[in-house]
């Protein structure tokens, strides 16, 4: 097994992603988060959260509607550019995108309409047949409003949840009485009928992203720009605890810049299935405010209160998939590993997903030595205790060895171990995953102690 399908292994056999619809026979490139990937998902959301958004002044939430006015797509260009190039084997009628096709043959990775010939020279790469010449196609997903279908109840699920901090820019400055520069944040679905999703859940047509739109004055943009990639790599290293050395940051150059933007950097990752994105920073001047303040008729422009000087803000945008977090963190989390067994001098292989504590989708997993009543009281009171914290698993079944090395491949940081010494000191045994050193605490002292060892 190569190291993506030893994860999409794992992840379907211990509950955190499996194949979509799959009863039916699946649905190509979709994935369901089970109760493990959920809560791993929920805590990158919560620490991004955290770090973006609570832990500063300058950043207000909002939540906005998947289904927007039409007239949002038109004035942010997607409907008009949001589009890959499409070509189709005129021999197994499979479609590809060009540029990925390109990019495999380390070809000039972009379609070029000047230079069409470039695609000519490939071949589908299953089955050595001829290729469609390429064409233009939008990546937004239709649906229609109401009972009727044509042209006036057409509407799109949203691409990205920037368009709606825009466009509830001016409604967000005036109630909050925010002053330049702040950021809008907000996470949530998007959707894209991508041409070809694939590689587990870093494509897929369904996926969330966590972005905000940071509202600065115009000749402010090289300081806020820096300023939130030290931000970010901070995020990265110290939050995320991503192996510097498997990131990537890729400066786009002048001459593939959109024209819009004046600097954006591609966060990429190392994944095993080749470098590619992770997520990007951009400096989007005043493209957004501008186009909806065209097409709204409404004034988006802001007025400093300190000088009197009016202008539409420009923004730096750090837009982020959820998703390709997630699986980031479990390329970083996955460790093989020999480990002793209950045998003097054996071991035995051991897998364990070192997630930071708090990305752990449990952080504490109780395990009572014994089944008997005494014992499982005492456990599940415990328990009880840490759940008012913590997201805690409870294990009786098997012998410890195996509850351990369960625990240790779901990535749970603690277990804790109950028997029969500690019905009369009040004493378990608390085992750390990573060293796999144990120490006994008093049970009265664990909130605390798991609060000072998880909490970020
Ligand atoms: N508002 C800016 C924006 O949407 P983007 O690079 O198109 O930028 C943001 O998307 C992030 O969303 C990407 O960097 C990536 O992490 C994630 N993303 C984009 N398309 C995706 C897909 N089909 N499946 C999973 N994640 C995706």
């Amino acid at each position: 097994m190569n190291d993506l399908e030893i994860i999409v292994s794992l992840c379907k056999r211990r509950g955190f992603i499996f194949p979509g619809s799959e009863i039916y026979g699946g649905l190509a490139n979709s994935w369901d988060y089970g109760p493990l990937g959920h809560l791993l998902k929920q805590n990158i959301k919560k620490a991004w959260w955290k770090f973006f958004v609570q832990e500063r002044g300058d950043m207000v939430p909002m939540d906005s509607t998947v289904i927007m006015n039409p007239k949002v797509w038109e004035a942010s260009g997607h409907l008009e550019n949001f589009a890959d190039q499409l070509v189709e084997c005129k021999e197994c009628h499979r479609r590809f995108r060009a540029d990925h096709l390109l990019e495999a043959k380390s070809l000039e990775p972009k379609y070029d309409k000047e230079k069409p010939s470039d695609i000519t020279e490939l071949v589908c790469p299953d089955c050595s047949g001829k290729l469609t010449p390429p064409k233009t196609f939008n990546l937004m997903f239709k649906t229609f409003l109401g009972t009727t279908e044509d042209k006036t109840t057409t509407a799109y699920l949203r691409p990205e949840t920037a368009g709606g901090m825009f466009v509830n820019f001016k409604n967000i400055q005036q109630s909050t009485r925010k002053k330049l520069p702040f950021g809008i944040a907000q996470i949530g679905k998007c959707f894209r009928n991508e041409i070809t999703p694939g590689n587990f859940i870093f494509r897929t047509r369904e996926f969330e992203i966590a972005e905000f739109e940071y509202f600065i004055k115009p000749d402010e943009w090289e300081s806020v720009f820096e300023m939130w990639v030290s931000e970010i790599k901070k995020w990265w290293h110290e939050i995320m605890q991503v192996n510097p050395d498997n990131l990537v940051w890729h400066e786009i150059e002048k001459d593939d810049l959109a024209h819009y933007s004046k600097r954006t950097i591609d966060v990429e990752y190392k994944y095993p299935f080749g470098v590619k994105e992770l997520h990007g920073i951009a400096y989007r001047t005043d493209f957004d405010l501008a186009r909806h303040q065209k097409v709204s008729g409404e004034d988006l422009s802001y007025t400093d209160p300190e000088t009197g000087e009016k202008y539409i803000p420009h923004v730096v945008e750090p837009s982020f998939g959820i998703d390709r977090m997630l699986l980031v963190a479990l390329f970083e989390a996955y460790n093989e590993e020999d480990a002793p067994t209950a045998e003097e001098g054996e071991t035995e292989k051991r897998v364990v997903m070192k997630f930071p504590a708090y990305l752990a989708p449990y952080q504490v997993a109780v395990l009572p030595l014994s089944k008997k009543e005494e014992l499982s009281e005492l456990s599940n009171s415990i328990a009880c205790e840490l759940r008012k914290e913590f997201m805690v698993d409870y294990d009786e079944t098997q012998s410890i060895g195996k509850r351990y090395r369960r625990q240790d491949e779901i990535g749970t940081p603690f277990c804790v171990t109950v028997d029969f010494d500690s019905l009369k000191d009040g004493k378990v045994t608390v085992r750390d995953r990573d060293t796999m050193k144990q120490e006994r605490i008093n049970k009265d002292d664990l909130l605390k102690y798991f609060k000072d060892k998880i909490n970020y």
